[in-house]
C-alpha cells in the first residue's frame, strides 16, 4: 500500500477511537478498515467529504452501516473468498475438537508431566462419523465446512436464505430444510455460517437452543451476535447441551466468567477469533484489498462491493 498510495498507517494493533480515524482521513479517498473499527451511521455522517471507498479488510462487514455508507455516496468492498478454506478447516477442527476432548486431552502431559497409562475407558469422547450436522448458512464458507464434514462421515442438513442447486446437494448428500425450527431438533451439531445481519441477529435464541438435542452441541466461526449466549450458557450449565466450540464470543464488555468456567470445565472449546489467522489468508485479505482500492480509484466497479440488502443499482454518488 505504501508503494501504490499515499497511505497513512495506524502503527500499533489498538483500533483507533473515531476521533482519532475522523482526524486522520482528512483529505483521504480511501478508508481501510477491519472488524475492530465500529463505522456507524454516526461516524460515516461525518467522514470527511473526501473518502468515497471503504475498503474493509475482512469477510464479514457487520462493522460498517452499509446503508449510511450507501447513502453517503460511499462505495464499501470486503474480502471475500481468500479466507473460505481457513475459515472451513477452523471450523471442522473445532467440531472434532469437543468431542474429542482435543483441549482437555493434549493438556494432560505439559500439566502433570506423568500419565498412568491407556486404560480402556481413558479419555473417552464421542464419535463424529454417523452424526447430523446442521449448517445455518451454506454460502462459500458453510459449503466448504459441508464438502470436509462429508468426508469425515457427517450427514449434511441445511438452513439457508437460498437453496443450493440439485447439483451441489447431490454433491453433499445434503437435506435442505427451509424451516431453521424443524432442523434444530433433528441435528447432533449446529454449525453457524451465517453473516450478522438485522435478520440474523441471536438466530441461535433460547428457544432453538432448548430444542436441540441434549448430547448435541455448537460450533461459531461466524459472528457472536449470531447466538444468544446467555442463553448457551444457562443451556450447557443446565446439562440440557452438551456444549459448544466457538472461535467468537460477545468480548466488547470482557469475556463472560460463567462461559470460562465451562471452557475451564472443557464443556466448551474457545479459540480467539483465529479461523481466517493464516499467513496465507491475511496476505491475501491485504492483495484483494488492494485490488479492489486500485479498481476504484482507476474509475472501475471494485470487484468485491458489497451492497445494502435487496440492493443491485449503484449508488447516487
Ligand atoms: C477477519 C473475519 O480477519 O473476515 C471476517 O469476517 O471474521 C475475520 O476472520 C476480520 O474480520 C478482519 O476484519
Amino acid at each position: 500500500m505504501a508503494t501504490l498510495f499515499d497511505a497513512r498507517f495506524n502503527p500499533t494493533d489498538a483500533p483507533l477511537s473515531a476521533n482519532d480515524l475522523l482526524s486522520q482521513l482528512d483529505g483521504q479517498d480511501v478508508l481501510v478498515s477491519s472488524i475492530t473499527d465500529r463505522l456507524d451511521a454516526d461516524l460515516i455522517a461525518r467522514l470527511p467529504e473526501s473518502v468515497k471507498l471503504i475498503a474493509q479488510f475482512g469477510n464479514g462487514f457487520d462493522n460498517v452501516d452499509i446503508e449510511a455508507a450507501y447513502a453517503r455516496g460511499v462505495t464499501v468492498t470486503n474480502t471475500p473468498s481468500v479466507l473460505t478454506e481457513d475459515t472451513a478447516d477452523m471450523a471442522m477442527m473445532l467440531m472434532l475438537a469437543l468431542p474429542r476432548r482435543l483441549v482437555e486431552g493434549a493438556g494432560v502431559l505439559p500439566r502433570d508431566g506423568t500419565w498412568p497409562g491407556w486404560s480402556p475407558t481413558w479419555m473417552l469422547g464421542r464419535r463424529l462419523r454417523g452424526k447430523a450436522l446442521g449448517i445455518v448458512g451454506m454460502g462459500r464458507i458453510g459449503t466448504a465446512v459441508a464438502s470436509r464434514a462429508r468426508t469425515f462421515g457427517l450427514q449434511i442438513h441445511y438452513f439457508s436464505r437460498n437453496r443450493r442447486p440439485p447439483a451441489v446437494e447431490e454433491k453433499l448428500e445434503a437435506t435442505y430444510w427451509p424451516s431453521l425450527d424443524a432442523m434444530i431438533p433433528e441435528v447432533d451439531i449446529v454449525s453457524l455460517h451465517t453473516p450478522h445481519t438485522r435478520d440474523t441477529y441471536h438466530i441461535l435464541n433460547a428457544t432453538r437452543l432448548e430444542a436441540m438435542r441434549r448430547d448435541a452441541f455448537v460450533v461459531n466461526v461466524s459472528r457472536p451476535e449470531l447466538v444468544d449466549e446467555e442463553a448457551l450458557v444457562r443451556c450447557i450449565e443446565a446439562g440440557q447441551l452438551s456444549g459448544a466450540a466457538l472461535d467468537v464470543f460477545e468480548n466488547r464488555h470482557g469475556l463472560s466468567e460463567r462461559l470460562l468456567q465451562l471452557a475451564r470445565a472443557n464443556k466448551v472449546v474457545l479459540t480467539a477469533h483465529m479461523a481466517s489467522a493464516t499467513l496465507e489468508a491475511r496476505v491475501e485479505m491485504g492483495e484483494t484489498v488492494i485490488v479492489n482500492i486500485r479498481a476504484f480509484v482507476d474509475g472501475h466497479q471494485p470487484p468485491h462491493r458489497v451492497l445494502p440488502e435487496n440492493r443491485s443499482t449503484r449508488p447516487a454518488s
